[in-house]
């Protein structure tokens, strides 16, 4: 079963019920804020002081960071544009009793072109069922070859950060932003402090370890990883969150990001695929 709801400040969202799992995803930035199965604890994280409007960005579930990751565009906002636009919905597929899609997607405007030259089609596929599965598909309408960096910056509800292990990254290399440094895994990915890393070359699954259940997270499309958690004093300053919340969640990023930003040709298309379970 699927309905559209709209919050008190306007907000307009679909609710998703099946026989798996319920999901909510907003119109503005096709963003889910909530994915749970059935008699289960929410696999996302959502800020119980989130802004919930129109302009604002939610602070949880799966923003969508798209055409820039970051600031690698400086031209652009953080993490690009894609979040805080109202996406056109396509189409709500109910597959079978327990697996429900819903297709959106965002076009270019006169408004984008202003900010980002290009023309594109980009189309998300979210699928809720007792496996959360999002398709991020980018197509280059244009007659230049484009580039782009993106990221589904999934917040994963954790029943306390220091409960928590992220393993599938050991050895790899990545990017620590908050020293600029080049470094390599050495072991599961633990946390005491604030963790900021760019992980690239992933190539397996990455299982979130927590007291009472792992999350197992594959990535196709991508093989950079952004692990992020504020931890207290830069979560204190940000938006949309009170000065606690970095210990009830951790993000894990299934990105092209740095070395692993994306060139498309005209008529080309890319698809970075999740499947969480
Ligand atoms: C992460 C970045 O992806 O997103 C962090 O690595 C950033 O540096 C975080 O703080 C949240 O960004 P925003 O724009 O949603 O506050």
């Amino acid at each position: 079963m699927y309905k559209l709801m709209t919050m008190e400040s306007g907000l307009k969202y679909i609710e998703i019920t099946n026989d798996s799992a319920c999901g909510k995803i907003a119109i503005q930035g096709a963003h889910l804020f909530h994915f749970a199965r059935n008699g289960e604890e929410p696999i996302l994280w959502l800020s119980e002081t989130s802004d919930m409007e129109h302009g604002k960005h939610i602070r949880g579930g799966v923003p969508i960071c798209w055409p820039s990751f970051g600031m690698s565009n400086p031209e652009l906002p953080q993490h690009g544009f894609a979040r805080n636009r109202m996406w056109d919905l396509v189409n709500i597929i109910e597959v079978d009793v327990g697996t429900t899609q819903v297709i959106m997607e965002l076009n270019d405007s006169k408004k984008s072109r202003r900010e980002w030259e290009y023309k594109f089609n980009l189309q998300i596929t979210i699928t809720i069922s007792d496996e959360l599965k999002m398709e991020l598909k980018t197509t280059n309408l244009d007659t230049k070859t484009f580039k782009f960096t993106q990221a589904l910056h999934t917040y994963f509800n954790i029943s306390e950060i220091s409960n928590i292990s992220i393993s599938g990254l050991e050895n790899k290399p990545f990017l620590e932003t908050l020293t600029n440094s080049n470094q390599v895994q050495n072991g599961e990915v633990l946390f005491n402090s604030e963790v900021d890393s760019v992980y690239q070359e992933v190539d397996s699954e990455i299982v979130l370890k927590d007291k009472n259940r792992d999350i197992k997270i594959n990535n196709e499309g991508s093989s950079s990883v952004v692990v992020w958690n504020p931890w207290i004093e830069k979560g204190k300053r940000m938006s949309g969150m009170c000065d606690e919340a970095y210990k009830e969640f951790v993000c894990i990023e299934s990105a092209n990001a740095f070395d692993d930003a994306k060139f498309l040709e005209p008529m080309e298309s890319h698809t970075l695929k999740v499947t969480i379970s």
